[in-house]
């Protein structure tokens, strides 16, 4: 191990890491599924870099609540062995247990939501040993401010006694990246990740491709940090349509912008080659850096861009996208981009290369390096090196 990673918890110090159903599964998966993923987290070496939550998205659970209790209900034909059981199986691999409500009357599929029920439903949570809330932003009411919706569950978790990681999914909705910290440990800034790297065809209201999640955020990055992380949406690596060099930029990016790194692709499935993707101890070292400083975009052309940021030990990480269709050739001088002229050692190659040299980028690559020497603020600008 080059480094020691901490575990993100309630109050996270670093971002969590770990894996969600939504990207692959959607609404079909089970209990077997759920353990299934358990034990590959551990087999497959993940869990021991970190990626320890197991987290259920949304269709965990019945149409109705239970008429007495007013308590929600998991779907017994998915979960016939319960919720506190999936927990007990997940706490004994060493990880932790994830799940999934809304903000609203309904969950993004209809189902019931916690609106009016966050004081049962946070206690239910907290007795079934869950460790993660993702809280969803559907079936709102129009005027009443997601910050008062979001509260009252924040509140309930305290309440509840369990110290619960509080994800806010409420889309970038009403500026959350400038509340979301005083109410929870992350917030999603942009509507729904999927499996495209520069467009989405036929997109479907929510739907934001790699790059335009990279656009929302690029304002935005340095709300990530001391009191909770940017969240830049779940992990489509091993999920098939983006290609290998399009994969890596969508990891490097998003563990520099210090989201969450939740692995959105079936476990018994991924291929050797988009589980390196996953398992690079650079990269991860970069997500998980004591600093919580995200990068922020330094240039933007119409064929790269560059963003750089601090790390601990007065290191700086740099990052070059290409953007374009075509494989670039970049005379790189770190001294043009505000940085000091100290090696690089390239994430991606393991090899350590000097301050002022040509690189070739592939298409939708990401040249992804680290310094040690100290990280230098500049604007961002449209200036061609
Ligand atoms: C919303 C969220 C997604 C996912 C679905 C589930 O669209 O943004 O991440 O949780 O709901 O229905």
């Amino acid at each position: 191990m080059l480094f020691t990673l901490v575990h993100a918890r309630p109050g996270a110090t670093t971002p969590p890491m770990g894996f969600n159903t939504w990207n692959r599964f959607k609404c079909s998966y089970n209990e077997t599924t759920i353990m299934q993923t358990a034990d590959e987290l551990v087999n497959l070496g993940l869990a021991q870099l970190g990626y320890t939550y197991v987290n259920l998205d949304d269709c965990w659970l019945l149409p109705e609540r239970d008429p007495t209790t007013k308590r929600m209900v998991p779907d017994p034909k998915k979960f016939p062995s319960g919720m506190k059981h999936l927990a007990d199986y997940i706490h004994s691999k060493g990880l932790k247990f994830g799940i999934y409500s809304d903000s609203g009357t309904n969950t993004c599929v209809g189902l019931p939501g916690s609106r009016g029920f966050e004081e049962i439903d946070a206690e239910t949570w907290a007795e079934w040993t869950v460790d993660y809330l993702k809280y969803d932003n559907c079936y709102t009411p129009e005027d009443e401010p997601a910050i008062v919706r979001y509260k009252a569950m924040g509140d309930a978790l305290k309440n509840a006694g369990r110290p619960i990681f509080f994800s806010l999914c409420s889309w970038g909705l009403e500026n959350v990246w400038e509340w979301g910290q005083t109410i929870g440990d992350s917030w999603r800034i942009s509507g729904d990740i999927t499996d495209y790297f520069e467009t989405v065809p036929n997109p479907d209201g929510n739907q934001q491709s790699v790059l335009q999640i990279l656009e929302t955020i690029a304002p935005i990055a340095d709300f990530s940090g001391d009191n909770g992380f940017n969240d830049a949406d779940m992990l489509e690596v091993g999920n098939g349509r983006m290609s290998y060099e399009e994969y890596k930029t969508h990891f490097s990016l998003w563990a520099a912008l210090k989201s969450p790194l939740l692995i959105g692709t079936d476990l018994t499935k991924i291929s050797e080659r988009d589980l390196s993707i996953l398992k690079n101890e650079h990269v991860l070292e970069v997500n998980q850096d004591r600093l919580r400083k995200s990068v922020t975009r330094k240039i933007k052309t119409a064929k790269y861009q560059v963003w750089s940021g601090p790390l601990e030990g007065g290191r700086t990480t740099i990052l070059i996208v290409n953007v374009s269709k075509s494989k670039i050739k970049i005379s790189l001088d770190l001294g043009l981009f505000g940085l000091c002229r100290g090696t690089l050692f390239d994430v991606w190659t393991e090899q350590t290369l000097s301050a002022i040299q040509d690189l070739e980028i592939e298409v939708h690559d990401t040249f992804m390096a680290i310094l040690r020497c100290p990280f230098l603020q500049v604007q961002e600008s449209d200036s061609i090196i």
